[in-house]
């Protein structure tokens, strides 16, 4: 056991961060920031959004769809203006059912149908005479010329249909929406989860200028204050930054996944990766007989069989025994007896790597906040979707701790919100702005 001990001893400190590292990460972010904007050659996208903020007095009955993952989500939302909204009908769909086996998200798959089956589903929803402006979130990096044009640069996150890539999706969108007769729903705007995160969320509080999405997938975008562009929000596409402290693990993460060498960050912190990289982990310390002796469960040696839900499962369990932990080697992965010091191994390996998610994350926005204001002279919202942050025990507070500590005596000035179902509502806002012709061209 006096191994294992110094094996968890050595992964926390390839792991953890220090407050100097944190720092030093945020300056490198910051600098790419720049970088990307000026044109130079950077992991982070800088991607204009062709939208600046909402006033709050937006109105109207807008659909919302939301694409950014294994589900679409549609949405009719109201914008009753002075900050309110209300949602009058909701509906989530999977894009992938293995009981029904369709999966419109694999290479199988192709553009004609992802995008007639959302058409179907929006049509499912939609009064015959009615008209309705839609806002379109697209939760993948796309470059936008106008604010309801989008070319899908790369899928992220595993997804894999064929013929979206390099294609205006706003248009395929439309043309699909067509196929249906359904000309009462009309594009308006289409936009990034992260960037529908932040206009939700400043459509009630101004001081909102950082919208980020801590979920399956991860990004932020900011308000840039800056001359020419003053106002514009920019998509950064920051779960592609890739000036990182890789330990051994995530390289091998990288080298197994769809897009190796990208999505650096994404691949260290977000709710797609935390449970391969712990899985990766506990694979590593099983081969070297360190715990569970000789286990071959699939559940440690197949990619991607522990999921985030599997990492909030270990450490929302705050039992003495560990008896949740011990259930789930039971039941899931057929491993009985699993001994105490095994039990707190994985729940330890599990808040290694989620702690240094938080860590990563918050150094991010310490970078994106001493681009857009140096001296933290002002007070600044950050707006936060997404279910690591949402669900996963105990990331909100690390993540808010970790801020805090970077910004010292000028933490006051910064608060993080949960923005639940920014990325949806956000583009109702959008669809306002665009309505309003703002920015698009
Ligand atoms: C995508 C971003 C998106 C983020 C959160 C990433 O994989 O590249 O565009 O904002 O996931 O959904």
């Amino acid at each position: 056991m006096q191994q294992l001990a110094n094996e968890v001893r050595k992964l926390r400190s390839k792991f953890i961060l220090s407050e100097a590292e944190m720092i030093d990460t945020a300056k490198k972010f910051q600098r790419a920031m720049q970088a990307g904007r000026e044109g130079k050659g950077s992991s982070l996208k800088m991607l204009p959004a062709f939208l600046a903020k909402p006033t709050g007095n937006e109105k109207g009955v807008y659909l919302a769809v939301d694409l950014g993952g294994t589900n679409v989500r549609v949405m009719i939302i109201e914008l009753k203006g002075k900050g309110n909204y209300k949602i009058l009908d909701r509906h989530a769909f999977p894009l992938k059912n293995s009981q029904k086996s369709y999966d419109f998200t694999s290479e199988t798959s192709s553009a004609a149908a992802l995008f007639g089956y959302i058409a179907e589903r929006i049509k499912s929803m939609v009064a015959p005479n009615s008209f309705y402006p839609l806002g379109f979130t697209f939760s993948f990096p796309s470059r936008q010329t106008a604010v309801n044009q989008a070319v899908l640069i790369k899928w992220t996150k595993e997804i894999k249909t064929p013929g979206v890539e390099g294609e205006d999706v706003s248009k395929i969108l439309a043309g699909a929406l067509d196929d249906k007769n359904l000309h009462q729903v009309v594009p308006r705007a289409i936009i990034n989860d992260t960037v529908g995160t932040l206009l939700t969320a400043s459509y009630r509080d101004p001081c909102t200028d950082i919208g980020s999405i801590c979920g399956t997938g991860h990004n932020s975008c900011y308000v840039e204050p800056q001359a020419l562009t003053s106002g514009e929000v920019i998509n950064m596409e920051s779960g592609n930054f890739n000036e990182l402290p890789f330990t051994s693990y995530d390289t091998r993460l990288d080298k197994q996944s769809d897009i190796p060498g990208e999505q650096c960050l994404e691949k260290m912190v977000s709710g797609k990766y935390i449970g391969e990289l712990t899985r990766i982990i506990l694979q590593d310390f099983i081969k070297q007989n360190l715990i569970l002796n000789n286990n071959q469960s699939d559940i440690f040696f197949s990619p991607y069989m522990i999921k985030a839900e599997d990492i909030s499962l270990f450490l929302a369990d705050e039992s003495s025994e560990l008896t949740g932990i011990f259930q789930w080697l039971q039941n899931v992965c057929g491993a009985s007896g699993a001994l105490l010091e095994e039990r707190i191994t994985l729940r330890t390996i599990a808040s290694i790597v989620v702690t240094r998610s938080a860590q990563l994350v918050a150094a991010s926005y310490f970078g994106v906040l001493q681009h857009i204001d140096p001296r933290l002279e002002r007070k600044h919202s950050i707006a936060i979707d997404g279910s690591l942050y949402e669900f996963t025990p105990g990331y909100a507070a690390k993540l808010e701790v970790t801020l805090k500590n970077l910004l010292k005596e000028k933490s006051a000035l910064v608060t993080l919100k949960l923005t639940k179902d920014g990325s949806g509502i956000g583009a109702a806002v959008a669809a306002a702005l665009g309505d309003k012709g703002q920015l698009n061209d």
